[in-house]
């Protein structure tokens, strides 16, 4: 990201004045496994991608804070004397919903002229809405000295996102976008908020993430739905067993009381969280002896499950991990984030890369009349000051 032209694009729409302007990134991020268990408090394992959202900041000494953004025309304003109001689907949404939570423990902010530049790809389930909660948290903690640390800017995010825009999601996507460090990716409990981060071996191997290019339309309201899904096996477990999430469950315990849960889909997400949760154990025990290919096993078999018993996966994510592994030298490959649409995540030989991204394209396009695109992924650090 070039910074001296985001500096005069910022001049440009704001004017020349003393005041210093400040930059700030926070990154989006990919998921290797444990999908659609956070909210389930289970584990995740996502990692920080070198792609985000940068900030660039100045105080105006008004009481007006500005917004504007080079991906999309729309910009907005908020007055610090009156209450923030939520503008439609607008991605305003999102930093608004911060200030709110920076307000609701009485951290008043300052009048500020606000840049916003993102060069994740739009509406591709890598988190872009996150990465604009995190940098907008990150820049105001770091420019009036709320003092916070970075969990609490995570949790802040996530609260903004659930009460202000109004999307129910778990804590992995701020999580990673805050919490991430370069070449590692991140074993997070989602119950207890206890992490490690892990460095991520793969010895002549890449992370390719391949994006459908699919809208993803009704996708927040399925969302919604899964939640609610798995909130009512736990109410049907909990009639014989007092557990707190569904991950409180190892599969044996599972298998034992899943008649108790009688509406078919919801057993089919229970097993998809449970199972999902038991893979990621697995999954992070085989990266760490360098097992590689077993992780990529449990990459497919991950897939599988959101595929066959969570139902989210659609025919777009298939075809991509369909025509993935029909190359030698995917070690794996799956849907990554949410689902319905977004993206998938693959390890590759490195020596493979070329010929999947030609292949897999090529079978894609064909099957689906869409066009997909490739990224190696680089794994990055987590929200920074840049200057
Ligand atoms: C979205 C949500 C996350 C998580 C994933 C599925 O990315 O924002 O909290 O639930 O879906 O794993």
């Amino acid at each position: 990201m070039n910074t001296d032209q985001l500096k005069e694009t910022f001049i440009g729409l704001y004017g020349e004045s003393e005041g210093e302007i400040n930059i700030f990134f926070s990154p989006g991020r990919v998921n290797l496994i444990g999908e659609h268990t956070d909210y389930n408090g289970g584990y995740v394992f996502p990692c920080a991608l070198s792609f985000g959202t940068y900030i660039l900041v100045r105080i105006n000494n008004t009481r007006k804070v500005r917004f504007a953004t080079t991906n999309f025309d729309h910009r907005g304003e908020v007055n610090l004397d009156e209450p923030f109001e939520k503008e439609g689907k607008s991605w305003i949404n999102y930093p608004v919903g911060v200030l709110n939570e920076f307000r609701k423990t009485a951290r008043e902010i300052e009048g500020v002229d606000l840049l916003y530049s993102g060069d994740i790809p739009n509406g591709a389930g890598l988190s872009s809405s996150a990465s604009i909660e995190m940098v907008t948290a990150f820049a105001m903690n770091h420019l009036f000295e709320f003092g916070l640390d970075r969990m609490d800017l995570v949790k802040l995010s996530q609260k903004a996102e659930n009460l202000f825009v109004g999307v129910n999601c778990g804590i992995m996507d701020q999580f990673a976008s805050g919490m991430g460090a370069a070449d590692h990716a991140l074993f997070l409990n989602c119950d207890t908020l206890d992490f490690e981060r892990v460095p991520l071996k793969l010895k002549g191997m890449k992370i390719i993430i391949a994006n459908t290019n699919k809208r993803r339309g009704l996708a927040d309201s399925k969302y919604n739905e899964r939640r609610a899904q798995c909130e009512s096996a736990v109410e049907a477990i909990r009639t014989q067993k007092n557990i707190k999430h569904l991950s409180d469950l190892n599969l044996d315990e599972f298998n034992s009381m899943s008649h108790l849960i009688h509406d078919e889909d919801q057993k089919k997400r229970a097993r998809h969280v449970i199972s999902e949760n038991n893979r990621t154990l697995t999954a992070i025990d085989a990266l760490n002896s360098g097992d590689i290919e077993a992780f990529g096993q449990l990459m497919n078999q991950s897939h599988d499950s959101l595929r066959d018993d969570y139902e989210v996966t659609g025919k777009e994510l298939d075809t991509l991990v369909e025509e993935a592994r029909k190359i030698e030298g995917t070690v794996g490959s799956r849907m990554t984030g949410a689902g319905f649409g977004g993206c998938t995540v693959s390890i590759v030989k490195e020596d493979a890369v070329e010929t999947f991204i030609r292949e897999v394209g090529k079978g894609y396009a064909e099957r689906t009349n869409l066009t997909a695109d490739f990224y190696v992924a680089e794994i990055g650090d987590g929200s920074k000051q840049i200057h």
